[in-house]
């Protein structure tokens, strides 16, 4: 999409207290300084924040909110014809304002009476361990920028409107917030890294880019299909491949671009009983054997 897109921008705090986001050249909002000073101070507000105090309200400009606006509009038609009834039923019980930018703080004031999720600021990339560790006390790590509003279609970097649009609405269903939890048990009990790189795996490939089979249909439940209006039109022509742990942990993909191979779930029955179980009892041995069963 972008040339040498990036994923997370890096955040450098300065000796001035001050915090300056570095936007690749190839960035959409690289030369508008407008985003540029945004960026920075949505960044500052992570990076200073204290975990159990209330997340701060970023500021947004009326063209920010109005990128919301225009995505939600486009979300909304898309979601209806290629999302599942739970990720749709999700949205319906949180009921995310259309109009304007939600504040993280707002959301997880949504969110906990549903599901206990609670939303916690992030500046940029958030180790492994930790982003997914805490997904098992109901923790999800987030961004608060938005993406620039010459690309609202896509973009290689996750933004509030993934965070919220993608995932908000699926940790708003019983039964995605509990395959959520279960991927932060799974984090924690293994040791190793590999181990830990494969439970990544199996989750980009299923709480994040899965699909699944519905009244006969191809359906998207991963939060980055469902918060991309350009990429949402395109999963039913991927390349779409049996839901397997071993090929999910070990696949390698392009964060840069739209994700060309995907996984398909027969039913959220089945997706529960394979990655849930799989997340349920994990550890560093059983996915040491699911990674040689793959080079067999
Ligand atoms: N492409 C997503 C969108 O446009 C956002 C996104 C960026 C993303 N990087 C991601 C989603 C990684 C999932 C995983 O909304
Ligand atoms: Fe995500």
């Amino acid at each position: 999409m972008f040339e040498e897109a990036q994923y997370f921008a890096p955040v450098a705090a300065q000796d001035d207290g001050s915090v300056v986001v570095e936007l690749a050249s190839s960035h959409p909002g690289f030369a508008d300084q407008v985003y540029r000073a945004r960026r920075n101070a949505i960044a500052a507000l992570a990076l200073n924040y204290r975990p159990g105090t209330p997340i701060p309200a970023a500021e947004y400009t009326e063209q920010e909110h109005e990128v919301w606006a225009a995505v939600v509009r486009e979300l909304g038609v898309k979601h209806a014809k290629y999302a599942t009834a739970e990720y749709l039923e999700g949205a319906e019980r949180l009921g995310l304002p259309k109009e304007r930018i939600p504040q993280l703080e707002e959301v997880s004031q949504l969110l906990e009476p549903l599901t206990g999720f609670r939303y916690l600021p992030a500046a940029g990339l958030v180790p492994l361990r930790d982003f997914y560790g805490v997904l098992e006390d109901g923790f999800f790590h987030s961004t608060q920028y938005i993406r620039h509003h010459s690309v609202p279609f896509y973009t290689p970097e996750p933004d509030v409107i993934h965070e919220v649009i993608g995932h908000a609405n699926a940790l708003a269903h019983d039964r995605f917030a509990a395959l959520y939890r279960l991927a932060g048990q799974a984090a924690r009990r293994v040791e190793s890294e590999e181990a830990l790189e494969f439970i990544s795996k199996v989750f980009w490939f299923t709480l994040e880019f899965g699909v699944m089979q519905e009244a006969g249909e191809l359906r998207a439940y991963g939060a980055g299909i469902l918060s991309s209006y350009g990429e949402i039109e395109e999963f039913r022509g991927m390349s779409i491949r049996p839901l397997d742990l071993t090929v999910m942990g070990t696949t390698e993909y392009d964060i840069t671009k739209y994700q060309d191979v995907l996984f398909r779930a027969e039913s959220l029955e089945h997706l529960e009983d394979v990655v849930g179980g799989f997340w349920a009892t994990c550890d560093d041995d059983m996915i040491a054997k699911l990674v040689a069963a793959g080079c067999g």
